[in-house]
C-alpha cells in the first residue's frame, strides 16, 4: 500500500505552487485508491471462480461429467464505470462505485446443458458465505431480442491481511449455444449505422429461438441416454472410483 509519506517524499525539491502540488496529490490518491478497489474486485472474482471450479470437480465425481464448459472473468473498465455513473446520475466517487455499480467484477460461466445452469447457480447461492442480492432469469423470461442467460448479483466476503470486505460480483450463467448467440449479438451494438439492422435483428431473434429449442432437445436427449444406461452396481462404482485414484485432482 502506498503511504502518504511516500507521496510526500516525491515533492522534496519541487518548486511548484502548493495548490498545484495539492491538486496533483489528490489525483494521485484517487488513482491509488482506484487500483486498490480493482484489487478487491479481482480477489472477489478469484473466490467465486474457485467456488465454481470446486462445484465442477464435485459434479464430476457425482455424475461423471463436467457441467462447466468454461469460465471467463472481467473487470469493468474505468471508462465504462464512469459512463454508467454519469448515465444514472450517481456521484463520481469510489463509495458510489461500490454502492451503485454491481458489475465491476463479472464472471461468465458457460455450461453444456440448461439444467446444469440452475444446478450450479443453486449450489452457489446455498453456500453460507454467499448473499444473493439480485437474480434475473432471462432463460425463463428471455429479452425481446432473444437474449437468454441467468444473471445473479452475489456478495462474497474477501479476507485480506487485516480486514474483511463483502464484495459484489455479477455472475452470468448460460449454455454454449446461448453464449455463441450473445457474442454475435453483442457485436451488433458496436457497429454503427448498419444497413438492414431490422432484418438482422429479426434473424438473430429467429436464431435465438432455434438455439433455445436445440438446447431443450439436447437436454432431453442427455436425460434419455442417462436413463437408458443400466444402473451401476456398488461394485461398478467402487471399480470406477478406484481406477481414478491416480488421476490429478482439479
Ligand atoms: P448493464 O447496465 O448493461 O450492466 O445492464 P443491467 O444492469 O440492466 O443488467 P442486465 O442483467 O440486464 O445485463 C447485464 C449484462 O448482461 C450486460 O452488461 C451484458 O453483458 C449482458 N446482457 C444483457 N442483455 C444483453 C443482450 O441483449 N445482449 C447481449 N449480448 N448481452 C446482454
Ligand atoms: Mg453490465
Amino acid at each position: 500500500m502506498v503511504e502518504d509519506e511516500d507521496i510526500q517524499k516525491m515533492w522534496v525539491g519541487i518548486k511548484e505552487p502548493s495548490h498545484i502540488i495539492n491538486k496533483t496529490k489528490k489525483i494521485m490518491w484517487s488513482m491509488v485508491q482506484f487500483k486498490e478497489l480493482q484489487m478487491m474486485y479481482i480477489c472477489a472474482l478469484k473466490e467465486i471462480r474457485t467456488k465454481f471450479e470446486i462445484l465442477d470437480t464435485d459434479f464430476n465425481l457425482l455424475y461423471k461429467r463436467n457441467p462447466i464448459n468454461s469460465i471467463h472473468t472481467r473487470l469493468k473498465s474505468l471508462e465504462s464505470i464512469l459512463d454508467k455513473l454519469t448515465r444514472h446520475n450517481y456521484d463520481i466517487t469510489l463509495e458510489s462505485v461500490i454502492e451503485n455499480i454491481h458489475d465491476v467484477a463479472g464472471i461468465r460461466v458457460v455450461c453444456s446443458y440448461i439444467d446444469d445452469i440452475y444446478k450450479i447457480a443453486d449450489a452457489l447461492i446455498q453456500q453460507d458465505d454467499i448473499t444473493l442480492i439480485k437474480r434475473k432469469d432471462y432463460i425463463k423470461n428471455p429479452k425481446p431480442n432473444g437474449y437468454r442467460s441467468l444473471h445473479l448479483i452475489v456478495e462474497v466476503p474477501v479476507f485480506f491481511a487485516e480486514h474483511k470486505k463483502n464484495v459484489k460480483v455479477e455472475v452470468q450463467i448460460r449454455t454454449i449455444a446461448m453464449d455463441f448467440w450473445a457474442s454475435l449479438e453483442h457485436q451488433l451494438k458496436y457497429k454503427k449505422e448498419i444497413e438492414n439492422q431490422a432484418s438482422i435483428c429479426n434473424e438473430l431473434k429467429e436464431c435465438a429461438d432455434v438455439i433455445s429449442a436445440t438446447d431443450e432437445k439436447m437436454l432431453k436427449l442427455r436425460i434419455k441416454i442417462d436413463q437408458a444406461a443400466k444402473e451401476p452396481t456398488e461394485e461398478d462404482i467402487l471399480l470406477d472410483k478406484f481406477k481414478k485414484l491416480d488421476m490429478p485432482i482439479g
